[in-house]
Parts: structure tokens; sequence; C-alpha cells
């Protein structure tokens, strides 16, 4: 059974998290970041995981294209979503449900909300700017759910 995991990063999170799935799963999966690579032809694969990360309330623009272009056949495949966020909650569950086509979001299999890392050395400054005053926050946090990446892979392996 073939898996392909695309995903986009701004700082690495997602990043993240797309290798640990992968590292989980058993047999053969193929990792795709959509910033640097074409994607395969779908075909090849039965299970596709779909994950990005949220700034300024939205996942990167090519994987909502990718989800919109590629829907009818992602809708034929088991599908997995996730994104990255420091957001909880309501907050996050409406920022999910914004990143992913509904039809897409009802057919998958497994939905992922993984948290978020604030690492201010790999911000620029305007980044450091809207992170101060959105959350009034100047130092690095974490709150990237491991057990939540665990889960994930798992219910996507059963
Ligand atoms: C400029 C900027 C804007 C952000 N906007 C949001 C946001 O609107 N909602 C949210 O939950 N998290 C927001 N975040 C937090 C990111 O989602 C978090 O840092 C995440 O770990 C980024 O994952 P990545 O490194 O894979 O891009 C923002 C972070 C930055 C730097």
């Amino acid at each position: 059974m073939a898996t392909l995991i695309i995903y986009m990063t701004s700082h690495g999170c997602a990043e993240k998290a797309a290798g640990m799935i992968r590292e989980m799963l058993p047999g053969e999966a193929t990792l795709i970041n959509l910033e640097n690579f074409e994607p395969p032809p779908l075909e090849k694969f039965d299970k596709v995981i779909i994950g990005g990360s949220i700034r300024i309330g939205s996942i990167q623009k090519k994987i909502r294209k990718f989800c919109e272009k590629n829907l009818e056949q992602l809708l034929t495949k088991k599908t997995g979503l996730y994104i990255c966020c420091m957001f909880e909650g309501d907050t996050a569950i409406e920022q999910f449900n914004k990143a992913f086509p509904e039809p897409l979001r009802k057919n998958s299999i497994v939905t992922g909300l993984f948290g978020g890392e604030l690492e201010f050395e790999k911000m620029n400054a305007f980044e450091r700017m809207i992170i101060k005053q959105v959350a009034n926050i100047s130092v690095d946090v974490s709150k990237f759910n491991q057990q939540a990446v665990k889960e994930f892979a798992q219910r996507m392996t059963g």
C-alpha cells in the first residue's frame, strides 16, 4: 500500500510532522514538499496525507489549490488531513475547516491538529512584529503535540 504525504511549511513544524508520520507508517511512503516539487500522479497511491500550517488564518495557498484541483480523485482515496497552528480549541477547528474543502474533510479517515511552534530566530522582522502585536509573545513557544502526530499515524495505518 503506497502512501503519499504532501505538505508545506513556513518554518519547519508541518515538515517535522510529515517526517514523523512517514517514519511511523509501515510500507512505502513518498514525502513531497509542494513548495519545491510537483506532486506525482495520484493513481499510484491509495492513501494521501495532506498537511500545512496556518499563517494569519489561512493554510498555504498551494495546499488549498492542490486540494481543489484534485478533489474528485482525492475523494477516491483514503485521506488524512492535518494542520500546525498555535491557536487551540474552536479557533484551531475553524482554521482547519477553512483550510480544506468540506467534501474532502468529510471523506477523510483521519484529521489532525498538531499544535505549533514559534521560533523567533526563524522569523523575519515582519513576522516578529505580527506575532508580538497579535499574540503579545516575544519568546519561543512550542505547543507541538507529538502524541497527536503519533495517534494520527496509527489511525492512518489502521
Ligand atoms: C507570521 C505568522 C502568522 C501566524 N498566524 C497564525 C494564525 O493565524 N493562527 C494560528 O493558529 N497560528 C498562527 N501562527 C503560528 C503558526 O501556525 C505556527 O508557528 C506553526 O508552527 C507554523 O508551522 P510551520 O513552521 O510548518 O509553518 C502564525 C505564525 C507566524 C510566524
